[in-house]
Order: C-alpha cells, then structure tokens, then sequence
C-alpha cells in the first residue's frame, strides 16, 4: 500500500519545522496550519518563538520547541515532546540555517564552523531524530537546501559547501528511504524574502519569492500523487531584473 496524502488527509497529520519561527519556516508553519495540520515549529530563541505564536495564531495546534538543531540531544529531546503530545510524526522539513558571506581566505573558523554544525550536520540530526516516526507514518522529509546548492559565488565557499552538502545528502537520503514510502525531497529557492543574512524584509524584497510561496509549494508536495516524487526542486524569482527597480 502506498503513503498517500491528498487535501482531505492532511487535516489533522503532524509536522516539525525546524528553524520555524521566522522566514520560510513561519511561512510554511503558516501555510500547514491553514490545511488543518498540527506544527511544531522551532528555533534557539524563546522570544522569536513567542512572535511566532502571535503571528500564527494556531493555538493548540501550534507547538513551539527551543532546539538548536547542531545539538542532537536538543532535536532528540523536541521530537520527543512531540510525540508525546501528539503521538505521531508526518512531515518534517528540516529547515534551521544560516548564512555567512567572506572571502574564503578571510572566513573565521567560527562561521564555518557555525555553518556546518547547523546547515549540514542539523540536517542529519533531525533526521536521525525523526526517520524511525517517519517510517511508522510513511512519512515526508523535506530539507531546505538553496541554489547556493548547485551555483557557487564568490564569498560563498562556506555557505556553498554546506548547501551543495545538504543537496548531495537529500538525494542519497531519498534513495536510502523510498523502500520505506519516506518520500524525501530538497526544495531550492533562491532569494526568499526573510530574515535571512540580516535583512529585514520590507518593500525593497517585492521582486523575491515570498515564505508564503514556498508554503504552497510544501502543500503542492504533500498533496502530489504517490506515485510521483518530485526529489529535487530549484524555485527561483521569475523577475530579478526588477531587482533594482
Ligand atoms: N532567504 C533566502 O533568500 C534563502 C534562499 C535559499 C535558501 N534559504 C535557506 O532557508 C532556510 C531558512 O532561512 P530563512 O531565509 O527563513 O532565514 P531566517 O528568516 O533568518 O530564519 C531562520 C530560522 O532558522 C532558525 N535557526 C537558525 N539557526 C538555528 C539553529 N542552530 N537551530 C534551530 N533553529 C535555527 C532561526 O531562529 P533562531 O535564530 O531563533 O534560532 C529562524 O527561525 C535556511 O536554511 C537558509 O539557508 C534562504
């Protein structure tokens, strides 16, 4: 019998956003909600996650975890929360990252370091956190990689490396994990706007992809027929050249 998910069937299934109190994890949280589905969303920072409460207005069917996914023991400990509220884990988009721009030759260890720990090695915690439920519930595993995961930039090499890393690890994940109808793809947006890298998100971001639209697009997967997985997503601005507008 195949894993299968249509509108009707996401009422009520559950979900884990890393990194959901801001940006596109907020945005998807938001999204997930509006299908009837339970969220558990999180982030290091308690008062984010206290935003994000106010934003998303979900009340019991919102949960908010403070786990820094470079620990295991913190992901270990938020999915456990999570069962033990709801009892079953369906979706898990490993979402948490974050960005440091240099010149390689003058990127601190520090940033390099931080970028691994939660980028790529995060990325592998929720998922060793999470792939036993997953396959209880035949499950979806969404990484958010980026096209820094297949275009490289100068004073990107930090960055890159981590995003064509989760890439690299989505795909091979996917062909580990289909045998237990886990489908497991990695969505690749280009510039979102969001809280991302320092900006702050205001009218000068029109021209980006909203979170909002990465949102649907979560929606677009969940409700896709089994029999199609789509593994690997580039999604990008239709109009860059407004960028300057
Ligand atoms: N914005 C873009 O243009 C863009 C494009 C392509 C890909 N992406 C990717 O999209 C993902 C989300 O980024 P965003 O643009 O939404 O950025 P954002 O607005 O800065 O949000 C990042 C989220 O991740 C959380 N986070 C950061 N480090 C964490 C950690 N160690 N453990 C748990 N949560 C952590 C943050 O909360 P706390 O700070 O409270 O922990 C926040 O909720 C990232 O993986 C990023 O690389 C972004």
């Amino acid at each position: 019998m195949l894993f299968y998910f249509n509108s009707m069937d996401l009422k009520g299934k559950v979900a884990y956003i890393t990194g959901g109190s801001k940006g596109i994890g907020l945005g998807v949280a938001e999204s997930l909600l509006q299908q009837g589905m339970k969220v558990a969303i999180s982030g290091r920072n308690q008062k984010s996650l206290d935003d994000a409460m106010t934003v998303l207005k979900g009340g019991d069917a919102v949960m908010p975890i403070v786990s820094d996914v470079s620990k295991i023991d913190d992901e270990m400990e938020a999915v456990k929360a999570i069962v033990s509220r709801w009892g079953q884990l369906d979706v898990v988009l490993a979402n948490a990252g974050v960005g440091h721009f240099a010149p390689i030759d003058e990127m601190s260890l520090e940033h390099w370091n931080q970028m691994v720990d939660t980028n790529l090695t995060g990325v592998f915690h929720t998922l060793k956190a999470t792939v036993d439920l997953l396959k209880r519930s035949k499950g979806y595993y969404m990484t958010l990689a980026s096209l820094a995961g297949t275009n490289f930039f100068a004073q990107g090499a930090g960055y890159n490396a981590t995003k064509f890393g989760v890439v690299g690890f989505t795909q091979a994940a996917m062909l580990d994990l289909r045998k237990y109808d886990i489908k497991v793809t990695t969505i690749m947006p280009g510039s979102v706007a969001t809280y991302f890298n320092d900006n702050e998100p205001s009218e000068k971001d029109a021209w980006k992809i909203q979170p909002e639209d990465i949102g649907k697009l979560v929606v677009d997967l969940l409700t896709m027929h089994p029999r199609t997985l789509p593994s690997k997503i580039e999604v990008r601005p239709s109009r860059p050249d407004l960028k300057g507008s």
